[in-house]
């Protein structure tokens, strides 16, 4: 047992034990506790965003990723983007179930456990029946994901160094999980994220506290390249002027999900059976999902669509359920997307609102030299009647969560570079961007207030 590990807070639960402390609400003012001393609210708020570069991609890989810095002196750790749930976390350096990555990348807490008293507290447990013996108990979280992996571990709070458009390094206090007991669903692979990346709108996510610190506006937005990479935001500096379609969110009871809905499925730019959608936009999901029904009838108009075509059902291809042959063998997308036909969404409330999902963004080129279906079967999966949009389909295009306006937008754009905002960044700012792009270095550590 790593002794440091005992220095404040952390108990044996914290180490061996798998069930968690459950706390009490109590109102504790975290914004205002925790910020920065060097923080003033400018006057015209809101003015700057974050960007980040993604790495990643969707076949071989299966995620995208950010590096963020986090923790004092900072270090870097990759994680998995996802809009699909709020907690970021990143793999604990304490004795350690589920951990992937060696010792020196785990992050290390240090007497900066968040209480059990602090709202965020319950907002990262999985029942609202908490219990908090004593107020500095630690805060320990569990979240589980649609795919049945799951982290468990304590919440930590600790600098996140961002540095905005307009040229300030911002170093707000972040809480975030530091999970020390990951479980992997039985099919994948454990990933290679140091963590994931919670993008969603609930009040933990590190979206609403760099909102809550008056940092931001409360708006997210990801461009995954079909080449790999792309980049990541927080804020609406980058945001086109124009060009955007914009459905509003559903307002999704239990579960803080995007989704928008409902749509309507088309297939070669004529109507389809398929009515009706609600639709998850989740970043954390490589492939999209549709309920058993809808999943057939694509199945069923794609198929039936390479009919007397060269290609043939490969079921020895493990890669996805569904894949086809060509008399030879295929090297990337660019020698299949002639077969198939773009699929789109239509949101039927409102006018002229539709997704465009082209071959590209529902299809894979395997290593195998097949193509395989990137649209898979929830209800097969446990998801019952849930839709999801996963990255898949993501690709190559700007998608914007716009939680003040409670809206979803997108735009098909390149995502290999910076879209042409209103403002040209790479003029006003020639040196720190894009060659640090939103990320900082080392270089920053120097000038922490500690
Ligand atoms: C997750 O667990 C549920 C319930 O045990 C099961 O029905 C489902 O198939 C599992 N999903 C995956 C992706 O393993
Ligand atoms: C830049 O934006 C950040 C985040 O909104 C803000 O804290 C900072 O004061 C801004 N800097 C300047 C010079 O306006």
């Amino acid at each position: 047992m790593d002794v440091k590990m005992k220095s404040r807070g952390i108990g044996l639960s914290f180490f061996v034990f798998n069930f968690f402390v459950f706390s009490s609400i109590l109102p504790l003012s975290f914004s205002a506790a925790n910020q920065p001393r060097s923080f003033k609210k400018p006057d015209h708020q809101f003015g700057s965003s974050a960007v980040f570069p993604v790495q990643g991609n969707v076949y071989p890989l299966g995620h995208y990723t950010v590096s963020l810095n986090m923790g004092y002196p900072p270090k870097l750790f990759d994680l998995d983007i996802d809009s699909g749930s709020d907690l970021t976390w990143v793999q604990c350096d304490a004795p350690c179930k589920g951990c992937t990555k060696p010792n020196d990348q785990l992050y290390k807490p240090k007497n900066n456990l968040v209480r059990c008293v602090d709202r965020l507290c319950a907002e990262v447990q999985l029942t609202t029946d908490q219990h908090c013996a004593t107020p500095d108990d630690q805060c320990d979280y569990e979240v589980e994901y649609a795919d049945n992996g799951s982290s468990l571990g304590v919440l930590v709070q600790d600098y996140v160094p961002l540095q905005f458009t307009n040229g300030s390094v911002v170093r707000p206090r972040i809480a975030f999980g530091c999970g020390y007991d990951q479980k992997f669903s039985g099919s994948t692979s454990p990933p290679s994220t140091a963590g994931v990346l919670g993008l969603g709108s609930g009040s933990a996510s590190i979206l609403s506290q760099l909102h809550s610190l008056g940092l931001i506006r409360n708006v997210v937005g990801h461009c995954l390249s079909g080449r790999g990479g792309g980049f990541l935001f927080f804020g609406d500096d980058l945001i086109p002027s124009s060009g955007i379609v914009w459905t509003p969110m559903l307002p999704d009871s239990s579960e803080k999900h995007y989704s928008a809905g409902p749509a309507e499925l088309f297939f070669n730019g004529k109507t389809t059976a398929v009515k009706g959608l609600e639709l998850i936009f989740d970043s954390g999901s490589s492939y999209t999902y549709f309920n058993s029904q809808a999943y057939q009838a694509i199945v069923d108009l794609v198929s039936n669509a390479l009919k007397g075509k060269q290609l043939k059902r490969a079921t020895e291809d493990p890669s996805l359920p569904v894949c086809w042959k060509g008399a030879k063998s295929f090297k990337s997308l660019s020698d299949v997307t002639n077969y198939f036909k773009p699929l789109a969404l239509s949101f039927t409330k409102m006018k002229n609102v539709k997704m465009q999902i082209p071959p590209e963004a529902y299809l894979i080129v395997t290593k195998y030299g097949n193509v395989c279906l990137g649209i898979l079967d929830g209800t097969e999966v446990g998801l019952e009647n849930l839709n999801i949009i996963g990255d898949i389909s993501l690709q190559d295009k700007m998608v914007i969560y716009d939680n003040e306006k409670q809206q979803i937008g997108w735009v098909s754009t390149n995502c290999d570079r910076l879209p042409n905002a209103d403002r040209d960044f790479e003029d006003d700012f020639p040196h720190t961007y894009p060659d640090s792009f939103g990320i900082l270095s080392d270089q920053c550590s120097a000038t922490y207030d500690k």
